[in-house]
């Protein structure tokens, strides 16, 4: 089974997002998938996802209050077949904790290229929808890219 992993900075906003989100889009195509998310920084663990974004995915459909918040580990890269970040920050930050050898990560946008690079941080923008749109349309890409 395909084991994807989805880190951002503080893993109460996009990754959780990312996680509930292909997890469920997964389901729904009959893709068996392990899917789990962390973040590069740790201020948060043990937190569930930051709560405008649990109402912006619920809106949705998407169940995010079960999940929390942990930081990334060096054991992380070899357990996980993707290693998806949402933007240029979380990337660099990523391979410089990436073991040798281990799996490199790779911007999750890669997935949806008409959306750009960066997933934006919307503990900033406030644009949690925005977030859902790019997540969704990323996940699908990788749904068809993990399906042929
Ligand atoms: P996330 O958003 O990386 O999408 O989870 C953030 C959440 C918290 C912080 C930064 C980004 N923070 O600095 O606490």
């Amino acid at each position: 089974m395909t084991r994807i992993l989805f880190v951002c900075l503080g893993n109460i906003c996009r990754s959780p997002t990312a996680e509930g989100v292909l997890r469920a889009r997964a389901q729904k195509a009959g893709l068996k998938l392990v899917v789990d998310s962390c973040g590069t920084g740790g201020w948060h663990a043990g937190e569930p996802p930051h709560p405008p974004a649990v109402q912006a995915a619920k809106r949705r459909g998407y169940d995010l209050s079960p999940l929390r918040a942990r930081q990334i580990t060096p054991a992380d890269f070899t357990a996980f077949d993707h290693i998806l970040v949402m933007d240029r920050r979380n990337l660099a930050d990523a391979r410089d904790m990436k073991p040798k050898g281990g799996t490199e990560p790779q911007l999750f946008l890669h997935y949806a290229p008409a959306f750009g690079l960066d997933i934006a941080d919307p503990w900033y923008s406030g644009d949690f929808d925005g977030v859902l749109d790019m997540i969704e349309a990323a996940s699908d890409g990788l749904i068809a890219t993990l399906s042929r």
